[in-house]
């Protein structure tokens, strides 16, 4: 049973105003907001042990690479990757993704197959189609039902020996959509593709046991679960690290060098080219600690009951269509108001203190499934409450009536 008044005594944001009314903040799947104590750890870091890492024999770097490389064992308990070595901090999951992509440039040929799905966030489009255009490989498209769900049969008939790679997300930001991601990763591995699961919007709600999982990559933002923009991780299985190249060259990933040859370093170094995001990787683990002190399944099933009280209350008002109604789906209500642009309903609920995202949250093939410039999003994270969802549903009202020809 969740405390909400103590959680929310967690985060100094949430006293903010914004335009004379309460912050009520809506927003959470593009970035959460900050607990204190991720924000002390930021402040601790500047103004005790800021230093290179892996680098000094100084007392400053030591101590900044000893929480660094803690962080990383902390994602990798938080996620049960079988190795640390197989988490490779990064700034984020388009950073991560584009070196998965970058990569398989290496191994695919000419008529070979690429799945993904129309459920997916433009950062999981364009570097596979950007990897097609580099290798001759053929994207193919799962294709979504009216409720945003992905048609599994349509997926059972694309997968084939010509597929060497899938990727989908675990969980569609513009929608909320839960994949069925336990059954395209057998179905894949059952043809030999590498699966790809971009779990940036899945983990501040759920939390994947990576090795039951089984997926070939996972991959997730540091920001959208109470930690700092700017860090993210991708996870990947040991056999598939080695054998990618890396991404970027510079210091740090390097074995050896010299003008002749350069060997590369070992995992995870070989992927973390440069200074990284010091800072942000430390933050992130304390993050995900917080987060788990809360605990994911409470954090759930909370979301669930915002999720299921917001539903009904919305849909009270006449002329509100939801997009994406399956019945496995995170805290996340895409909406429109007949006639009215997502955007200007947007504006009204801000200058009523009320933060959403508008438009078509990098997610355009979706937007054009539902023949559709955009919607409101209203993305839940336990710290919202009951009567901000009320307050919700009297502003859209209100919004209604102002913009109503
Ligand atoms: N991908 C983030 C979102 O869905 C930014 O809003």
């Amino acid at each position: 049973m969740l405390n909400i008044q103590n959680i929310r005594n967690d985060f100094p944001i949430l006293s903010r105003q914004i335009n004379g009314n309460p912050l009520i903040y809506f927003d959470n799947a593009a970035t959460s907001q900050t607990p204190q104590v991720v924000i002390d750890a930021i402040v601790t870091y500047y103004s005790k042990y800021n230093a290179n890492i892996h680098r000094g024999v100084h007392t400053l770097s030591q101590e900044a690479t000893d929480a660094y490389e803690h962080a990383r064992q902390d994602i990798q308990t938080h996620f049960n990757a079988k190795h640390a070595h197989e988490i490779i901090l990064t700034s984020g999951t388009t950073h991560s993704i584009n070196i998965v992509a970058n990569g398989f440039s290496e191994f695919l040929k000419k008529g070979d197959e690429i799945i993904v799905s129309a459920l997916e966030h433009h950062s999981n489009i364009v570097p596979w189609q950007m990897l097609c255009q580099r290798t001759g490989a053929i994207l193919k498209v799962i294709p979504i039902n009216l409720n945003g769900e992905l048609i599994v049969e349509a997926f059972n008939e694309l997968v084939s020996e010509k597929t060497k790679l899938v990727f989908v997300n675990h969980v569609s930001n513009a929608l909320g959509t839960i994949n069925p991601i336990e059954h395209i990763i057998k179905k894949s591995h059952n043809v030999n593709a590498a699966v790809l699961i971009d779990g940036a919007q899945a983990c501040p709600h759920i939390k994947p046991d990576l090795q039951a999982l089984n997926a070939d990559f996972y991959v997730a933002s540091a920001h959208k679960l109470c930690g700092p923009t700017g860090v993210g991780m991708l996870y990947g299985k040991e056999k598939w690290l080695n054998k990618l190249p890396p991404y970027q060259g510079g210091g740090e990933m390097i074995a050896d060098v010299s003008f002749e040859k350069t060997t590369y370093a070992g995992l995870p170094h070989k992927f973390e080219a440069g200074t990284p995001n010091i800072c942000g990787g430390i933050a992130f683990g304390v993050a995900l600690n917080y987060m788990n002190t809360i605990g994911f399944e409470t954090i759930a099933a909370y979301e669930n009951e915002l999720l299921n009280y917001a539903t009904k209350q919305l849909l009270t008002i006449e002329g509100l269509k939801i997009y994406g109604t399956s019945k496995q789906k995170t805290a996340v209500i895409s909406f429109n108001l007949k006639e009215i642009h997502p955007y200007d309903v947007g504006s009204i609920l801000n200058q009523l203190g009320i933060a959403v995202r508008t438009g078509h949250h990098c997610a355009q093939p979706i937007m054009d499934f539902f023949e559709i410039p955009g919607t409101v999003r209203a993305s839940f994270s336990f710290y919202n409450t009951k009567a901000e969802i009320d307050a919700l549903v009297k502003a859209v009202k209100k919004a209604k009536t102002m913009l109503s020809i």
